[in-house]
């Protein structure tokens, strides 16, 4: 399983973001996380796409733009041109879902739809045709260093028998990506449940030695 880690900047040192973004490729990050939250979708602010445009330069791997506004579609073209590759967005925090995926795909990015701890999985039929990557949430969004909450784990082996069954129809596989008070020490249960891409941000950036905890991750994830 080609399993990848995305660094969240969301708890990173914002004085010094581009060394950040660097330090945590260089420690061994798959993707970058960006965390984008509007005071509206969520109750926190974050950034919008000139901090991605920003960072552009010191990221040489893809850019995987998480969406916690509402609404989403005016901000697709900006963040796709300010760099991202892989955009994912909140169903509920638009109108028209559909044509929400299909400006990201305009765009040529990765399109996802992220769901919250208690949206269901039935939010994704119609438009698997037009996902890369879903995003479960595995903590209610706008913050980060909130514990893992337990129930996520059968809300992931029930989207895997899914996306499963998806692929044997389709040929296409879909990711599933888990955002959330993912540690060294349970990283190995969410990938277990079916999970090949994990959010980290706490974990990460609140040690000085980041390649240490992503090596410790890979190790879990190797067992
Ligand atoms: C929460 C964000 C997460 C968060 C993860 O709304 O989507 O990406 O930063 O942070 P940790 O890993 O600290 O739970
Ligand atoms: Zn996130």
């Amino acid at each position: 399983m080609n399993y990848r880690i995305s660094p969240s900047i969301l708890s990173a040192d914002f004085a010094r973001l581009g060394e950040e973004v660097s330090n945590v490729i260089a420690a061994g990050a798959d993707l970058i996380h960006f965390d984008v939250m509007d005071n509206h979708y969520v109750p926190n602010l974050t950034f919008g796409p000139m901090i991605c445009e920003a960072i552009k330069p010191y990221s040489s791997v893809p850019m995987d733009v998480h969406l916690m506004v509402e609404p989403v579609d005016d901000l697709i073209q900006s963040f796709a041109q300010a760099g991202a590759n892989i955009i994912t967005f909140h169903p509920e925090a638009s109108r028209h879902v559909d044509r929400s995926l299909g400006l990201i795909k305009a765009q040529n990015c990765q399109a996802g739809l992220v769901l919250n701890p208690a949206t269901p999985l039935h939010v994704l039929d119609y438009v698997l045709d037009k996902i890369d990557m879903v995003l479960l949430m595995s903590v209610n969004p706008g913050f980060g260093g909130q514990s893992f909450i337990p129930n996520t784990l059968d809300k992931i082996r029930a989207l895997r028998l899914k996306l499963d069954e998806y692929e044997q129809l389709s040929g296409r596989r879909i990711a599933i990506e888990v955002d959330g008070g993912i540690k060294v020490n349970n990283i190995a249960q969410v990938a277990a449940a079916g999970a090949d891409t994990f959010v980290a941000g706490s974990a990460i950036f609140s040690q000085s030695d980041y390649k240490a905890v992503i090596d410790a991750m890979r190790v879990e994830l190797a067992k």
